[in-house]
């Protein structure tokens, strides 16, 4: 099977998911986006209102924050992935169950396992439990590298975080300056 048929077996495996009840909710299924062949990708936490509508996501306030940081860092959105540990929005926004995260990270895995990153950035204390360590602290931990197998791995602040306490803005964009450093040598070799 070519990257092209696995990729389109993925999105609509995701599409017929229901592996829990967020399927009978959703509007649409959230996948991902982006670089299928690049070094970086983030992972956020579960989509939104305005992703669930658009099936894309970070498009809604926290998104377009989000573009904010990746342009004032002088990265483009389109040459990395972004995806979400969840595909499907929890009603009203509420944290993702660990049923659901269990249920949905084989969708997760498949595509981190395709793209091959040699970079993850979590988005948030939910995408850093899930994917660096149960009990990451995202207030003390944020920037900092994890090594897991080939990957790099760190996590920032949630963009929504940033936009209800803008105290941690400071903090963000020296994350993501660092990041993009990280990313420039990793560009080169
Ligand atoms: N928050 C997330 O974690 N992901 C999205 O796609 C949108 C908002």
């Amino acid at each position: 099977m070519t990257d092209t048929e696995k990729w389109e077996e993925l999105e609509n495996a995701c599409k017929d998911c229901s592996k829990c009840s967020l399927c009978k909710t959703k509007t649409n299924t959230v996948f991902g986006v982006g670089n299928k062949n690049t070094k970086l990708m983030f992972i956020g936490e579960a989509p939104g209102e305005s992703e669930d509508l658009s099936g894309i996501p970070f498009v809604g306030a926290a998104g377009k924050l989000f573009d904010k940081y990746l342009s004032a860092v002088g990265i483009d959105r389109s040459e990395v992935y972004i995806a979400n540990i969840l595909k499907c929005r929890p009603p009203k926004n509420r944290d993702p169950l660990p049923e659901e995260e269990e249920a949905c990270i084989d969708f997760l895995r498949s595509q981190t396992k395709l793209i091959s990153p040699r970079l993850i950035v979590c988005l948030g204390r939910v995408s850093a439990r899930k994917i660096i360590k149960e009990d990451f602290k995202i207030t003390k931990e944020h920037g900092i590298w994890f090594k897991r197998g080939t990957f790099d791995i760190c996590a920032i602040y949630h963009p929504s975080a940033l936009l209800r306490d803008t105290s941690k803005r400071e903090d963000m964009l020296k994350d993501m300056m660092e990041i993009k450093k990280v990313y420039d040598r990793v560009l080169k070799n």
